[in-house]
């Protein structure tokens, strides 16, 4: 007995024999009023719940008593070269970051973090100490926005999505919901337009009853559980299907540059043996999970990760050693080695309610719920971005940080045509077939568009999701 015991208490000290080298962290952002309005922003609710977070993970990585402490960072003043976030620069992302920060690092007003001048006078710093942390705003003009944004100004993705209502699963589900989708015709057509009622706007409608099931007083009790646990289930499906496609590679370009990203800074933390970058955040949208759940074969883990994630969720990557302990933090491996000792653990947490774990779920498919570095960093490879070079390229983008291809590709209209042929010419063709196949092709589109838009140009544009508030927010 005693044996046994003293045998299983061996084993749960040895379970437990890690040292967490850094942490990278992907948020949503909180509670908000609904993206259908202008002006949308966090609420006080959605602010409580990024802080929350915040202090959440400080429990678990950063406080001296934390479960897995970060090793050597530091628990309360904060260190700026140790943490490292960045974030859109849009109120609704930007403000996620800023407060998740706030818990992760609170005011601090002790010794720790008083300044002392010469002639003696103390200081620390205003609103009872709260400590700055620098989160890099990602303009849509800088590369370095298609970290957490890759799925924003990308044409080819855009398209993949779209493609999705030619489905024929689309149609189906199109066609089976438009009774249930036209009880709420009178509530919702004021807002999303006469005939727009229906799965073609699944998110949009659970958004709008969803918010105002938490906000609004005079439409909450007309909100049935069922019929909002309904629209959730549609809004769902939509949203993975317009986010998630095997055989689309570009549809989930938001996922593959989320995993460049996760990629560029993880090495960050590696080829600076952690002695810097330990925690790393960086605050995105729902549409932006679901594409890596999908890429990472995460929906193998649990059929969970088919539904939209909860306001303020995060998946969490750690980067560990399998020795030393949060006391005792083992030394970062050596470069040799570091691609088989140190190991990766995927986490989630679905929102921020009390009591909600962080969970660990095997990655690509796997049964292993870690992986050794280099095993993660080549399975990631095999869809990420990692640069804007190549998702210039991937996307057909024109962005400002994009090279132009050809002088035609800068002409404002009708260039994509022409762009694609002077990439066959490149190809070989001579210049003479190349003219040809212009005059043709020309022809033809201008035949096929003619043909396609006289008659049926009120049905080819409510084919188009209805361009959101802000498009670049799918937040
Ligand atoms: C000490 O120096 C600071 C900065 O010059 C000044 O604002 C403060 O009034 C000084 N305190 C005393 C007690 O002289
Ligand atoms: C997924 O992509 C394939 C290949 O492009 C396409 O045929 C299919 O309709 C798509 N499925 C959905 C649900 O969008
Ligand atoms: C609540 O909903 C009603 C009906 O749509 C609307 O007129 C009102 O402005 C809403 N109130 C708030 C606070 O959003
Ligand atoms: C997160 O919570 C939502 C709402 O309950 C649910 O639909 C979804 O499946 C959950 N996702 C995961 C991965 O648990
Ligand atoms: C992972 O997902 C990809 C893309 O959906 C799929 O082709 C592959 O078979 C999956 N692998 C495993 C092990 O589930």
């Amino acid at each position: 007995m005693l044996a046994l015991a003293s045998l299983l208490a061996a084993l749960a000290t040895s379970a437990v024999a890690e040292t967490v080298h850094g942490v990278v962290v992907f948020t949503r952002h909180g509670d908000r009023t609904t993206r259908m309005f202008p002006g949308y922003h966090l609420t006080n609710l959605g602010a409580n719940q990024a802080y929350n977070s915040g202090s959440f993970y400080r429990q678990r990585y950063v406080d001296d008593e934390a479960t897995s402490r970060i090793a050597n960072i530091s628990a309360d003043l904060v260190n700026y070269n140790q943490i490292w976030a960045s974030a859109p620069n849009q109120g609704l992302l930007f403000q996620t970051a800023v407060n998740f920060l706030q818990g992760l690092y609170p005011p601090l007003d002790s010794q720790l973090a008083t300044e002392t001048l010469n002639n003696g006078t103390q200081y620390t710093a205003p609103l009872d100490g709260y400590q700055f942390i620098l989160v890099q705003g990602q303009p849509a003009t800088s590369p370095d926005t298609i970290w957490i944004k890759g799925d924003d100004n990308c044409p080819r993705h855009i398209a993949a999505q779209r493609s999705y209502m030619n489905s024929s699963q689309y149609k189906d589900i199109f066609n089976a919901t438009s009774g249930f989708y036209s009880r709420f015709d009178d509530l919702l057509e004021p807002i999303l337009g006469q005939g727009e009622v229906t799965y073609k706007n699944a998110y949009e409608i659970f958004d709008l009853m969803n918010v105002a099931s938490i906000h609004n007083q005079s439409l909450a009790s007309n909100i049935s559980n069922s019929d909002l646990t309904q629209l959730r289930y549609l809004a769902d499906q939509w949203e993975w299907n317009y986010n998630f496609n095997a055989s689309q590679t570009d549809r989930m370009m938001g996922g593959r540059t989320l995993a460049g990203g996760i990629l560029q800074r993880m090495n960050e933390t590696v080829s600076r043996r952690a002695q810097s970058n330990k925690f790393q955040l960086l605050s995105g949208s729902y549409d932006t999970f679901l594409m890596f759940f999908g890429l990472a074969n995460l929906t193998t883990a649990s059929d969970d990760f088919y539904g939209l994630p909860g306001y303020a969720s995060t998946m969490a990557f750690e980067l560990f050693t399998e020795s030393g302990t949060a006391a005792a933090p083992a030394a970062f491996p050596a470069a040799d080695s570091v691609n088989d000792t140190l190991r990766v653990r995927f986490l989630f947490r679905n929102g921020t309610d009390a009591g909600t774990p962080l969970v660990s779920f095997p990655l690509f498919g796997s049964s292993e719920s870690t992986l050794p570095y280099g095993t993660f960093v080549e399975r990631m490879r095999s869809f990420a971005v990692t640069s804007s070079g190549q998702w210039c390229q991937a996307c057909d983008a024109t962005a400002v940080f994009c090279p132009s291809t050809d002088q035609a590709s800068s002409s404002p209209s009708g260039s994509s045509g022409s762009h694609r042929l002077s990439n066959a010419a490149a190809g070989g063709i001579g210049a003479g077939v190349t003219l040809a196949v212009v005059a043709i092709l020309a022809g033809l589109l201008f035949f096929v568009l003619r043909k396609k838009a006289t008659p049926t140009s009120s049905a080819v544009v409510s084919v188009l999701p209805e361009k959101r508030v802000s498009e670049s927010d799918s937040a």
